[in-house]
């Protein structure tokens, strides 16, 4: 019996330290290529149980979340969890200063109180096949790119609208490995879905921006809604006879938590990486465009966070857009820093001598041995359009003023012919869009930022390469001030006024408004100068790198590579364990609620901490929710490949239980969408027993937790 366990421990310790992976994002119906690896590293569910199409599996209860993150179902009365930032522009639809839900959070305390949102949809997965050879039947390599695509879009009318006639689902045709393999996806959409139940900021949002991206971590980033179907469980329109939506599966919860070096996957929605880009690509995004983005971004931000200490209202109505700007911000700011510190450009560059040799061993390899040049070219080409472009994203339409009057250009160009079914149709659509940015509108921020980002587009970027209308200033500020000063576009009753009273005049006075004018000549600019070239340019870099990544795959004929993100389902796994980031620092994969008490600071806006849950705290009333350790468990790590899209993930265990939400990666590891490596990568979750414990014990909302099912 001794020798057996001391074979057994042998024997684990040698799988484990020859099994470590964390790089991955792997198609879920050819999961079966990565079942052995998966069990050797704990795994005790099969591949079939997380994919099938002829039982129900653990995919039927992940959907697409609001067309950006991934939710999963808990209850077989569709109760869905996903982040609190992936709910939050819900949240901060429903609230105001009366209702102030994003501050205090939200409770249904039954079905009648939840919330519908309207715009919001989850998407299942039902089904997926490998449609390669079909999509590709009729191409060859010597075909021009226009003619092969051509080709290709032919091919998959084709198909959709074979399986279109055997089907009720949603038929789409996604491409994997940048083009060289095409994959069908049958989907099913429900629009009917409802907020649920969401923690107060301070615990959803804990740590806020400071924190974000970065570990160790205490957010309780979770919210909650409820999928409605018809009385048949089919997807249908917000109605309030809908039924809770009934899913084929719903995930079981474990109370257990994970060990340091458990199995642990991860099943979403990754949206988009960049794994296998060459050198050049690399340096380029990390070392030239993101640090533009970043330096522009944290201006904004500055003068976001100045009116919104100021203003309660100011701070609601920029919530939501602080949080986006601030997101990208910060992670592209870890990018430039991961891929210098751990040479990322440089193990390209070695990856790419090895390449180019293999490219050169042999005749039939002869489309691949100008690859890397041509990169470098065409790249290079490239540079002065990526940057046009970033100035005319990042600092022309980032003022809300003028991408607002930007919506306006389609009425101001109505003209006698126009039906007017067409005009009221427009102006219907213009009023929505109006009051709901007159909503969170601030006018002195906007003027602010316009201000500053002019003047910095103008040191920026040569005069003979800028839209018009900046060679025309001459004093920023003063241009700024009368742009504000003359445009009705600041002005909600000016804009309802026009539009109530539409007439051939008020043509005219859109057409010559001057922030219309400003969105125009931006527009105009992108249109003439830039578009074509980085269009054109990118097709012939899409055919190389196409091409490049067959080469790749070619070269590692034993590697198991697998494709980039692009929205579709994957799973990837890893284990639940922490990391060293630098010399001497080591992190623990997990955090506890001592350390929300430790960062407490009334006077910080996001370390202040609730009275009921500081209370809960002093009293250790945790419930059933306690880790083992007698502490309450908030977030961890795992060495598990993630990625925007993935936010609001399942992150399951050996038996596919659910263990928490994924939520971010940590800060050293941002690299990872174009270059992971696994010593530093790290993705962060919320354990699920913290969020048991804020639904239950916080928030008195046990009528969810009756809902599910949780294994203790
Ligand atoms: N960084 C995470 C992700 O990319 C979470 C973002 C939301 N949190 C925040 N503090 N803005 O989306
Ligand atoms: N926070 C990201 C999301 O929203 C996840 C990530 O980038 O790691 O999807």
């Amino acid at each position: 019996m001794k020798y057996l366990r001391v074979f057994i421990i042998l024997l684990s310790t040698f799988s484990f330290g020859l099994v470590r992976a964390g790089e991955g994002m792997w198609i879920p119906m050819l999961l079966q290529y990565n079942e052995k690896e998966m069990q050797e590293m704990g795994m005790r569910i099969t591949a079939e149980d997380i994919y099938s199409i002829n039982h129900s599996s653990l995919k039927d209860a992940i959907v697409l979340f609001g067309g950006g993150c991934t939710g999963e179902i808990v209850s077989d009365q569709g109760l869905l969890l996903t982040n609190h930032h992936c709910g939050y522009d819900y949240i901060q639809k429903h609230s105001s200063v009366q209702h102030d839900y994003l501050t205090n959070g939200f409770w249904a305390m039954n079905m009648g109180e939840e919330l519908p949102c309207p715009g919001l949809s989850v998407i299942f997965l039902r089904e997926m096949r490998d449609v390669t050879e079909k999509v590709l039947t009729g191409i060859n390599i010597d075909m021009s790119e226009a003619d092969r695509q051509a080709k290709i879009d032919e091919n998959i009318k084709k198909i959709v609208a074979a399986v279109e006639k055997e089907t009720k689902y949603k038929v789409s045709i996604k491409p994997y490995f940048l083009g060289n393999e095409y994959y069908l996806l049958l989907n099913e959409i429900y629009t009917d879905v409802r907020l649920v139940g969401c923690p107060p900021s301070n615990i959803g949002k804990f740590g806020g921006d400071t924190d974000n991206w970065v570990w160790p971590r205490h957010t309780g980033d979770f919210s909650i809604f409820r999928v409605y179907a018809d009385k048949d469980g089919h997807p249908a329109v917000y109605d309030k006879d809908n039924v809770p939506y009934k899913p084929a599966k719903h995930l079981d919860i474990s109370l257990k938590g994970a060990e340091e070096g458990d199995f642990a996957f991860v099943f979403g929605y990754p949206a988009r990486t960049n794994e296998y880009l060459p050198a050049v690509a690399v340096d380029q995004e990390a070392n030239l465009i993101d640090p533009i983005i970043v330096d522009l971004r944290g201006k904004v931000l500055d003068i976001y966070n100045k009116y919104q200490e100021q203003d309660p209202k100011v701070r609601i109505q920029y919530a939501s857009k602080h949080a986006s700007i601030g997101n990208g911000w910060k992670k592209w700011m870890g990018v430039t820093e991961g891929i210098n510190h751990f040479h990322g450009v440089e193990k390209k560059r070695a990856f790419e001598k090895d390449f180019q040799e293999w490219a050169l061993g042999a005749r039939n390899r002869y489309m691949y041995i100008d690859l890397l040049n041509q990169f470098e070219k065409n790249y290079k080409e490239l540079e002065p359009y990526q940057l046009a472009y970033t100035y005319f994203s990042e600092a022309g339409l980032r003022i809300e003023l003028v991408s607002f009057a930007g919506r306006f250009v389609k009425l101001s160009e109505v003209t006698k012919d126009t039906p007017q079914g067409e005009i009221d149709a427009m102006i219907t659509n213009l009023k929505t869009r109006s009051a709901s940015f007159f909503k969170d509108y601030y006018e002195p921020i906007d003027r602010e930022v316009a201000a500053m980002l002019l003047k910095e587009y103008l040191k920026a970027q040569p005069a003979d390469f800028r839209p018009d209308f900046l060679n025309g200033i001459k004093d920023v500020d003063e241009y700024v001030d009368n742009l504000f000063n003359k445009s009705i576009f600041t002005d909600e009753a000016k804009v309802n006024e026009l539009l109530d009273n539409f007439n051939a005049k008020n043509v005219k006075k859109l057409a010559n408004d001057p922030a219309l004018k400003v969105y125009q000549s931006l527009i105009g600019f992108y249109r003439n100068e830039v578009y074509d070239h980085i269009s054109s340019l990118n097709a012939t870099i899409d055919r190389q790198r196409r091409i490049y990544m067959k080469g790749q795959m070619d070269m590692q004929p034993d590697k198991r590579l697998f494709p980039d993100a692009n929205f579709t389902l994957r799973v990837t796994y890893g284990k639940v364990e922490g990391f060293k980031p630098q010399d001497g620092k080591t992190y623990r994969h997990f955090t506890t609620l001592e350390g929300i008490i430790e960062k407490e600071n009334p006077d910080i806006y996001d370390y202040v901490v609730e009275p009921r849950l500081k209370q809960l705290y002093n009293n250790k009333d945790y419930g059933r929710y306690a880790d083992k350790d007698g502490t309450m468990h908030v977030a961890f790590t795992a060495s598990v490949h993630t990625t925007g899209g993935n936010s609001g993930s399942p992150i399951l265990n050996a038996d596919g239980q659910l263990l928490g939400l994924n939520f971010d990666r940590c800060w050293e590891g941002t690299m990872s969408d174009l270059l992971y490596d696994p010593a530093i990568c790290r993705n962060i979750s919320v354990d699920i027993r913290y969020v048991l414990f804020i639904i239950d014990k916080f928030a008195g909302a046990h009528h969810l937790i009756e809902e599910m099912t949780i294994v203790e």
